[in-house]
């Protein structure tokens, strides 16, 4: 039997979570905005979980009403039969993300949501489940916006593009599954080199191991939400994840290498890298761009987030590293897939080089775009 389930991500990775799923055998795979629908069996549901790279996390919609009060959200999630998904000996917990609604506490509307099954089994059974904000073996997520509610099981609870190798935050590091969902978009092969010479706490590096390396991003996760479910299948999980842990490639294809002109970047990097297993396998650097050569051999791809400043008056400091970027592609890369992820227009401009492609994405509120510059053969 399937269900149906909604992928969320970040806004205009969808295409890229929808071919993700669909490789994996999703059915009905709709991408929309900010996330994609898809159907599957338990099965399909552990594997995504394990498998996604550009997802946030995987719901499971149990409801979906249109309310305009707290108490009007209370009687919507007192309608569902909930013995079908838990127990009162399970813990749970609810959290709320609320946009444009007449209902403005989130905390208060996720309250009124634990209440309305709380109440239901102690009617119904003179016991209730308890909450676990931490770790609940029921997590349930609740999105309201403007007066439509959709209340659905957490299959993931902590967000899947927390990989678990970056404890330590550089300046402006980029969200591990925007990073991933940029490599794979940009159509970079992975049995060919790849290089960030603005590599910060080098995010598109490891990523960038682990597809080659047809890692799973959550082989090494403690924990997913459908673990703590009724109906969880351990034999089913472990022998996902067991064959997962089989397809790991030992060794890379191709160089992967990253360089940043700070030397705490660097350090950061390689920490980083060593954490997600990957710390013998990526070269890291510490170089100006200006410095940084391509690996003897094949060309392969360069991929990097320049900063882009967000305060007026960024834009006149960060032009000359722009303009410096373009010419060192331009002089020493040529040949190379050069691309470019930054939130401003003008300066991606300044790089000078012919432009062949730029797409639209979103890094958090930011809209950005990936550029991809013609280096000539
Ligand atoms: C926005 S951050 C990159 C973040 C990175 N993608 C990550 O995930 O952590 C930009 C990086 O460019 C580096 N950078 C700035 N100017 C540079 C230069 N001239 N040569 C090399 N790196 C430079 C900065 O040190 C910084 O780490």
């Amino acid at each position: 039997m399937t269900t149906g389930y909604f992928a969320t991500c970040a806004r205009g990775l969808e295409p890229v979570l929808a071919r993700e799923l669909t490789g994996l055998g999703a059915a009905d795979v709709g991408p929309g905005r900010g996330g994609v629908t898809f159907r599957g069996d338990p099965a399909l549901l552990y594997r995504a979980n394990l498998w996604v790279r550009t997802a946030v996390r995987i719901l499971r919609p149990v409801i979906e009403a249109d309310v305009r009060s707290p108490d009007e959200l209370y009687d919507a999630v007192r309608t569902v039969d909930w013995a079908a998904f838990l127990t009162p000996a399970h813990t749970l917990a609810v959290d709320c993300n609320v946009r444009d609604s007449a209902i403005t506490h989130s905390q208060y509307a996720a309250r009124r949501v634990k209440d309305a099954i709380c109440d239901q089994f102690r009617e119904r059974t003179g016991s209730r489940p308890s909450v676990d904000p931490e770790r609940p073996m029921v997590g349930l997520n609740l999105h309201v916006h403007r007066d439509h509610a959709t209340l659905s099981l957490d299959s993931s609870w902590d967000s899947l593009h927390k990989r678990g190798y970056r404890p330590i935050q550089t300046r402006a590091p980029l969200n591990e599954a925007l990073a991933t969902g940029l490599l794979l978009r940009s159509g970079w092969d992975p049995a060919t080199p790849l290089v960030d010479p603005l590599c910060g706490s080098g995010t598109f590096a490891i990523e960038g191991a682990w597809i080659a390396l047809n890692r799973p991003p959550g082989l090494t996760r403690k924990w997913f939400g459908f673990q703590g479910w009724p109906e969880f299948d351990r034999e089913l999980w472990n022998a996902i994840r067991d064959d997962a842990r089989r397809g790991v490639r030992k060794e890379l294809p191709a160089t992967i290498r990253g360089s940043d002109v700070r030397r705490d970047a660097v350090e950061f990097a390689r920490t980083n890298a060593r954490t997600a297993g990957v710390g013998h396998l990526i070269e890291f650097d510490r170089l100006d761009v200006t410095d940084a050569r391509p690996p003897t051999g094949p060309a392969g791809t360069l991929i990097c987030n320049p900063p882009y400043g967000e305060r007026i008056g960024d834009e006149k400091d960060l032009v000359g590293l722009y303009r410096t970027l373009g010419k060192a592609f331009g002089t020493y890369w040529a040949g190379w897939r050069v691309l470019v992820f930054t939130g401003n227009d003008w300066l991606a401009r300044q790089i000078g080089l012919p432009v062949k492609t730029s797409l639209p994405f979103f890094n958090g509120k930011i809209p950005c775009r990936l550029w991809e510059f013609d280096t000539g053969r």
